[in-house]
């Protein structure tokens, strides 16, 4: 089996994510998150928020609806421009619209659109919320949710979807700058089409430098994604998107697509989208279009990345390796044997962390077959229950990624924990046995 289907395999077969409506026939690009994936998205979208909208007191997220009306897409330029060239039936080739239409109202004839991105929300709310803030800038404006797609080609799997999510966060600002501490990245190396190169030596502006720079430190210092698995790519000419000055993709190496692709995108889209929606707003007693700089994610493409990059096929055995904040099980318990109170005293620590941690309990099957199904979803932390725990009050804790064990108290077991799940080596935690 290809690496591809490998990872397929057990996102469908576990509860990550399968094709939705699957026993009517599943319709390509159109997937269902399962117990696990949900979980895992979730994380990631929480990572985000807080990574993201940490950056700024001014940064906050609104909600928005998927459902807009025409003139909103007639404004945004994605009626005239958001197209994919198709072949027609005579063999020439014709542009497509990739955008779903909607019949609203009673006798079908309010023709509404499905979003085809999340960051309209934001344009047409901003004037809103420019007053509700206080008429400040710069403000930014974020938006996890749905977009919708028709790709002509909905293939590889679940990479190109027809309904995904984004998390999209859309800096409103008066053309001039975004106040940023350039200071902090100046000599973070970014990297850039494959080389590294100084903040301070990159071409573009410091705003738009700085959140290169917190993209990649989100990337690298928080998903935990290694170096060279990671990397922007400057788009330039034909290639960018009709609505960007400046466009650096973020890539990631996803060997079951082949390579680098894009899962997100830095834009500065200028004052294209205010002028577009006539947003023209007071500010500091001129009248100004403000401009946008967008930090735009494709949601589903970074957790397919995250399995792929994670994903480690041994001999024995096949595991994600997780970091433990976008792992979807985080500790696991089990009893050796489903016999002499050993049991009971799991289902005691189950319930002692449970409210702490995202943990899963199981007693079906051997040690080791729990151990692999553990393994299988990438849980960080898996916890035995013995003989010994009963006189000890312990039990062993063992690692995902050296399958090696310690014991641990109970009594410190929620501490002990934490330090595993941030990192902390296991023989810093106990002697190995
Ligand atoms: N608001 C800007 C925007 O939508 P985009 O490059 O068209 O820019 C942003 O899309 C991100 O959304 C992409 O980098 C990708 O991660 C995700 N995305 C776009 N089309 C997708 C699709 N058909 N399936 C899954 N994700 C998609």
């Amino acid at each position: 089996m290809s690496r591809a289907d490998d990872i397929l395999n057990i996102a469908t077969k576990r509860g990550f994510f399968f094709p939705s409506g699957e026993i009517y026939g599943a319709k390509a690009g159109f997937w269902t998150y399962g117990h696990l994936g949900t979980i895992m998205k979730h994380k990631f979208e929480n990572m985000w928020r807080n990574f993201f909208l940490g950056l700024s007191d001014d940064y906050f997220e609104i909600e928005d609806t998927s459902i807009m009306s025409e003139d909103v897409f007639k404004s945004s330029g994605h009626l005239k421009h958001f197209h994919d060239p198709m072949e027609d039936e005579k063999g020439g080739t014709k542009n497509f619209n990739l955008m779903f239409d909607i019949r609203a109202g009673v006798k079908g004839d309010e023709i509404m659109y499905l979003r085809p991105e999340t960051a309209q929300g934001p344009y047409v709310a901003f004037k809103r919320e420019f007053m509700a803030l206080r008429e400040r800038l710069p403000i930014g404006l974020a938006v996890v949710g749905k977009a919708f797609r028709n790709e002509i080609n909905p293939r590889q799997g679940f990479f190109r979807l027809r309904e995904f999510t984004q998390a999209e966060l859309q800096i409103f600002f008066d053309g001039k700058d975004i106040d940023v501490n350039f200071n902090e990245v100046k000599d973070y190396k970014l990297i850039i089409n494959g080389k590294e190169i100084k903040c301070s030596a990159v071409k573009e502006p410091k705003f738009y430098i700085y959140h290169l720079a917190k993209i990649q430190q989100f990337y690298l210092g928080v998903l935990g994604i290694p170096k060279d698995k990671f990397r922007f790519r400057e788009i330039t000419g034909n290639e960018k998107a009709f609505y960007n000055k400046i466009h650096y993709d973020i890539e990631l190496k996803i060997e079951s697509l082949d390579g680098f692709v894009e899962v997100g995108g830095l834009h500065y889209r200028t004052d294209y989208d205010t002028k577009n929606h006539n947003i023209l707003i007071n500010y500091n007693e001129k009248k100004i279009y403000p401009h946008v700089l967008e930090l735009s994610f494709g949601v589903d493409r970074n957790i397919w990345g995250v399995m792929d990059i994670f994903y480690k096929k041994e001999k024995e055995r096949i595991l994600f390796l997780f970091n433990s904040n976008i792992s979807p099980v985080e500790v696991a318990v089990f009893p050796l044997v489903n016999k002499e109170g050993i049991p009971e005293k799991a289902e005691e620590i189950y319930d002692l962390i449970k409210r702490d941690f995202n943990v899963f309990y199981d007693n079906k099957g051997s040690i080791g077959k729990m151990y692999r199904r553990m393994d299988e979803i990438g849980c960080t932390a898996m916890l035995t229950v013995d003989h010994e725990s009963l006189k000890n009050n312990d039990a062993t804790l063992r690692d995902r990624d050296s399958m090696m064990q310690v014991r641990v108290r109970i009594s410190d077991l929620k501490e002990t924990l934490n330090k595993f799940l941030s990192g902390v080596e296991l023989k810093k935690l106990g002697k190995i046995i």
